[in-house]
């Protein structure tokens, strides 16, 4: 549906242009094009650019590589490194370039400008830039008020991502809602189509408003597992167990059981950035977000407190011990290793002067670069030989499924110390295992 003419071009919302191959990017180009739409992924790093062009995705994201290769040979999607090339027609464009951190912890938004000037001046009269990427509350708003000077400039909307890593295509097929956030309605009700999916419910709001979802949505998730964790705490103290504890509480409806898994904390390239990013935002509009800060506090502290119940589980130290890690990634099903748990405890170990091997199913290249020194192993049992402690991290099914028999036969003692909670402790202690958890009893061997 041709939507305006310029001198020379028409665009559609059929054709759409997203600026940005990462997570977000990539996962919500692949999707549009397997809804029928005309894409193209716009990506400047060129390594990533040939893998895309190669139609191998420069991530793991399950199931993303089949729908990456099919909807490029349809010609669905089409890889290009210029935004002009990418805008062509495009009646959305759609940011997805990354916000990292800066040391301050604010949202670094140099390349989300970059991203927006770009796709302005290479825009078709009568398309839609959409912002995708997370960004200050105030953000869009900020930026729209540049813009209004300039007469043909596209209207900008925010629409918050909320895939999760792991399960993404998953999330953008069967969203639980749509928050689409913005001054201009009509733009709004475009991107609502764009994403509209018969699971999702549709918000739509301002462009603040919807940026303060995203960050609101995240925060508090991150806030329910520091909730948990401290509770865990308490659980070791008072002999309760947090599972159980966790199922109790979950099973209220206004509470739920999701995101009560107590652990290490959370991690990843979006919960730590953004509870950062959204106490740094408070404290500059003169405002303490003391809940923000304890949910920091205690994740920090989760991973002392982890490498803590390591020690003492070796009596006392670590020093000349081998130390089996199993689980580098974030968390199961990406090999993302950003804010990553399993750097901080192997750093922590390393220090006391253990020596670690450890091992994960996809993340061990990502890591490579972070752990220097640390050895890394891709069969799990060789990694577990010798171990004086085998110390889980990432809730890998790989993990769950190992032989626990043949590992017990391997390792020079039968000690687990599990800071996901994801193995049985009876079972373990059936087989002669010491099982150390989070928030749970110990289990001493039958
Ligand atoms: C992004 C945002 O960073 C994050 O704020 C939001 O919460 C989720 O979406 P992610 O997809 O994980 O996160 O970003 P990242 O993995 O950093 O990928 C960004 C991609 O954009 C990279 O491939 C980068 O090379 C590319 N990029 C960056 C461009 O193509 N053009 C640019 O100008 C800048
Ligand atoms: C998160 C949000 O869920 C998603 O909506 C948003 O778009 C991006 O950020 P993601 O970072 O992929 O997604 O991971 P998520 O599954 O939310 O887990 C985040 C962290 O919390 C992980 O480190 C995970 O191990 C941890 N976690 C999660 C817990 O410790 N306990 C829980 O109960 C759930």
């Amino acid at each position: 549906m041709p939507l305006s003419l310029t001198s020379s071009r028409a665009c559609s919302d059929d054709t759409v242009c997203v600026i940005g191959a990462g997570y977000v990017g990539l996962t919500t180009a692949v999707g549009l094009a397997e809804d029928g739409r005309h894409v193209r992924l716009v990506e400047i790093d060129e390594v990533r650019l040939q893998m895309l062009r190669d139609g191998r995705a420069p991530i793991h994201e399950p199931g993303l590589d089949e729908v990456l290769a099919r909807v490029l040979r349809t010609g669905h999607l089409r890889v290009v490194r210029d935004v002009d090339e990418g805008m062509d027609a495009a009646g959305i464009a759609i940011v997805a370039v990354g916000t990292p951190p800066t040391v301050d912890g604010e949202a670094d938004l140099r390349y989300v400008e970059t991203a927006l000037a770009q796709a302005t001046k290479a825009a078709a009269e009568g398309a839609v830039i959409v912002i995708k990427s997370t960004v200050p509350p105030g953000t869009t708003a900020r930026l729209s008020v540049g813009r209004r000077h300039s007469h043909n400039a596209p209207p900008l909307v925010m629409c918050p991502e909320f895939l999760r890593e792991g399960c993404a295509l998953e999330d953008l097929r069967h969203p639980a809602r749509l928050v689409v956030g913005g001054d201009d309605r009509s733009a709004c009700e475009r991107v609502a189509d764009l994403f509209a999916r018969e699971s999702a419910r549709t918000h739509i709001t301002d462009s603040t408003s919807a940026e303060l979802v995203k960050y609101g949505s995240n925060s508090f998730l991150a806030l329910k597992i520091s909730f948990i964790n401290e509770l865990a705490q308490l659980c070791e103290a008072t002999g309760a167990d947090i599972e159980s504890v966790a199922d109790g509480i979950g099973a209220d409806p206004r509470i739920g059981r999701a995101f009560l898994n107590a652990g290490l904390g959370y991690g990843g390239s979006c919960f730590p950035k953004d509870v950062r990013a959204l106490e740094n935002v408070a404290a500059y509009h003169g405002q303490s977000f003391w809940m923000l800060k304890a949910a920091i506090d205690v994740n920090a502290q989760q991973r002392r407190r982890f490498v803590g119940k390591v020690v003492t589980a070796l009596g006392g130290s670590v020093d000349g011990r081998r130390i089996a890690v199993l689980g580098l990634a974030f968390k199961p099903g990406t090999d993302d290793m950003r804010q990553a748990a399993s750097i901080d405890i192997i750093r922590y170990l390393a220090d006391l002067g253990a020596d670690v091997v450890t091992t994960d199913p996809v993340a061990m290249e990502r890591a490579a670069p972070m752990l220097p020194g640390v050895a890394m192993v891709a069969d799990p049992y060789a990694c577990v030989t010798g171990a004086d402690a085998v110390v889980i991290v990432t809730e890998w099914a790989e993990f769950r499924a190992l032989d626990w028999e043949r590992v017990g036969r391997v390792v020079s003692r039968r000690l687990v110390v599990d800071g996901r909670n994801c193995l049985d402790g009876g079972d373990l202690a059936r087989l002669g295992y010491t099982y150390i958890s989070v928030g749970r009893r110990a289990q001493a061997p039958d």
